[in-house]
């Protein structure tokens, strides 16, 4: 029984995405209480403001929440995200640095943290994302080449 349960919490499926999600939004302040009336456990994540989801797995692949202004530090358990595609929090408001982790997410395809105050520079591991089409910094202050 043990076993069973601590398998179930350790997999990696839609609880992993949850679990994600929940460390992502913890880090952030919401001040226009934008996620807070439905990032909440009580609703599916799937159905969440910003969360598109796959149909079938009911995994997250796009977090689009451009111009909510969220304020804090992109968590670094977004990287736990396996399936993402499409990550937008353009001027969101976000500070902090990039966190290398962002590399772990080998689907990636849109990534736009443009219009931040985020500093530091562009993470190396951006270099595994091998299906980035876009990637927008823009307007923060990061420094440093944009790894390939
Ligand atoms: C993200 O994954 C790592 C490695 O598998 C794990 O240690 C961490 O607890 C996960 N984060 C969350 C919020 O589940
Ligand atoms: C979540 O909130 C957004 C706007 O904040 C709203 O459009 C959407 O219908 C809400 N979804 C649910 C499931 O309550
Ligand atoms: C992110 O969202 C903003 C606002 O909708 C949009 O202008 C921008 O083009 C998006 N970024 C990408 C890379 O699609
Ligand atoms: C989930 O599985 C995928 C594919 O096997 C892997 O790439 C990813 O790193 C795993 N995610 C976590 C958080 O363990
Ligand atoms: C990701 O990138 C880092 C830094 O460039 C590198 O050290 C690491 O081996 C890469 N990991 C994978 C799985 O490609």
């Amino acid at each position: 029984m043990v076993a069973a349960s601590l398998g179930l919490r350790m997999s990696n499926n839609s609880n992993t995405d949850l679990a994600a999600l929940m460390a992502f939004i913890a880090q952030l302040s919401d001040p226009l209480g934008i996620l807070g009336r439905n990032w909440t456990v009580g609703t599916p994540f799937c159905h969440w403001v910003g969360v598109s989801c796959s149909r079938h797995q009911q995994r997250v692949i796009a977090v689009e929440l451009p111009d909510v202004p969220l304020q804090g530090e992109l968590s670094p358990h977004i990287g736990n995200l396996s399936f993402l595609s499409v990550l937008n929090l353009s001027n969101t408001c976000l500070t902090g640095s990039v966190p290398d982790d962002i590399g772990r997410l080998h689907r990636l395809k849109i990534l736009d943290l443009g219009h931040n105050d985020m500093s530091g520079g562009v993470p190396a591991t951006i270099g595994n994302l091998t299906r980035l089409v876009v990637l927008d910094v823009e307007f923060n202050s990061l420094s440093g080449p944009i790894p390939g």
